[in-house]
């Protein structure tokens, strides 16, 4: 029998590609994916339980779902992701027209799905993921995601994610070369390399010795990676930034505070110190890399200082853009229970201020490079304009092109960069 899924997929790329992957497990069983969750026979919402507004958003969307079951008898809903494994079958009390729940680590139960259903709740650590190779629907055709390990077990003291998403555990390197591998002969061009804490990557090697593997793949151009922590960057890491050809000078490093105590307090292990040795390493080393990050603002018992400290390294350091936070409390986590938790005003007046700072920093960034060629590999129609293609740089800058005969979707193609904006370039290709 034909039949429909419909997938909602809330917060990061990790979900998003988790997403992919429980498409490629349905389709496996007779599903095709829908736009309307209407016609849906099959609706997951993917959640993401990060911050508070990201659980409130799927819980009013799942409330609005409840009238498709009543017009739809047959229809069923399930709950995945970090709220998934966090919560379980409390989900059900809230909302009785769930059907089944299942965590980020136990998307293989979609496979049973056709003969004789699921568990109503599967959200155990589930360490054999890592060693499954999980079929996967990708869209895109020229960038691709690539799990490389599951799971977190820092326990930053804010953070759910280990809570939701269960201990680490890496895929064998050879597993990953053979997707790799098997993405180039698609066409794909670019991989980006999926964990929560992609350094602390190991398998059969460490995360250096992976991407010396993956830089021989022909036919791959790009390889980038997310995310890194900054107490696991490794010298051995930035030398192979610098002398892989196809690793990309971009990395996204959270700092999350400029203030050595509150650092302590979120238990990063690392100080400020020790996180401006690393970017000046990493600059000295690897010419023209972009860095983003991660902020913050308003943890428990931040103080004015605290807070002057994290506008001072933004200053100090320069980031290419960062991702910037209110501090919100997360169940089981140690900061929730923290006390000084401050109020909400502050916190919103500290976030403003330090996304002000940085739009400047940003715009004089992107301003520092017009005037110079880079490669782009073109990723499609720009979002805003049809007449334009859009594309990124190796340092993860977004810039756009008109379109002109020749230019198409993949190509790799050098562009001088034109005009700056503060989320964007505007370039010209050039003739080599
Ligand atoms: N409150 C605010 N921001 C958070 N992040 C993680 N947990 C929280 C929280 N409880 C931010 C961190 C992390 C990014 C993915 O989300 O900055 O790097
Ligand atoms: Fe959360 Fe820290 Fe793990 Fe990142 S490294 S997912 S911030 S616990």
């Amino acid at each position: 029998m034909y039949k429909t899924v419909y997938i909602h997929t809330f917060g990061c790329q990790m979900n998003v590609h988790d997403s992919e992957k429980m498409l490629g497990i349905l389709e496996k069983q007779g599903y095709t994916p829908t736009d309307t969750p209407e016609k849906a026979d099959l609706i997951i919402f993917n959640t993401c339980s990060i911050r508070q507004k990201a659980e409130q958003k799927f819980y009013s969307e799942l409330g609005r779902i409840k009238s498709c079951k009543k017009k739809r008898p047959g229809l069923r809903i399930a709950v995945a992701g970090c709220i998934a494994r966090q919560e379980g079958g409390n989900i059900f009390r809230r909302a009785p027209h769930v059907d089944f729940v299942f965590g980020p680590q136990n998307l293989h139960i979609l496979a049973g799905l056709c003969e004789g259903g699921v568990d109503a709740v599967s959200i155990s650590d589930n360490p054999n993921i890592a060693a499954e190779n999980l079929p996967v629907r990708r869209n895109d055709g020229v960038k691709a995601w690539v799990t490389v390990m599951y799971g977190c077990n820092n326990f930053c003291s804010y953070c759910v994610v280990p809570f939701a998403r269960g201990r680490e555990g890496s895929r064998p390197s050879g597993n990953i070369y053979e997707e790799v591998s098997e993405l180039a002969v698609k066409g794909y061009r670019e991989i980006t390399l999926l964990g929560q804490n992609v350094n602390s990557y190991a398998g059969d090697t460490d995360f250096t010795g992976l991407l010396k593997k993956l830089d021989r793949v022909s036919g791959i151009e790009r390889i980038r990676f997310v995310t890194s922590h900054p107490k696991d960057l490794s010298y051995d890491l930035i030398h192979a930034m610098r002398d892989l050809p196809k690793v990309c000078e971009h990395i996204h490093l959270p700092l999350q505070s400029g203030s050595s105590a509150v650092l302590d307090r979120m238990n990063r292990k690392y100080t400020y110190e020790d996180y401006r040795e690393k970017v000046s390493y990493l600059r000295e080393e690897v010419p023209g890399i972009a860095i983003t990050s991660d902020i913050i603002a308003g943890f428990p018992c931040e103080t004015d200082d605290d807070h002057l400290l994290t506008v001072k390294a933004l200053k100090e350091i320069e980031f290419d853009g960062i991702f910037a936070f209110k501090f919100s409390p997360r169940p089981f986590t140690k900061a929730a229970r923290m006390p000084g938790h401050l109020p909400d005003s502050v916190k919103s007046m500290r976030l403003y201020e330090i996304l002000e700072i940085q739009d400047e920093i940003t715009l004089s960034k992107n301003k520092s490079l017009v005037g110079t060629i880079q490669e782009i590999l073109i990723e499609g129609e720009s979002e805003t304009d049809c007449h334009k293609l859009c594309g990124r740089t190796r340092s993860n800058k977004i810039i756009t092109v008109q379109k002109t005969e020749g230019l198409t979707k993949g190509a790799l193609v050098k562009v001088r960069m034109n005009k700056a904006r503060k989320h964007s370039l505007e370039g010209e290709p050039v003739q080599e």
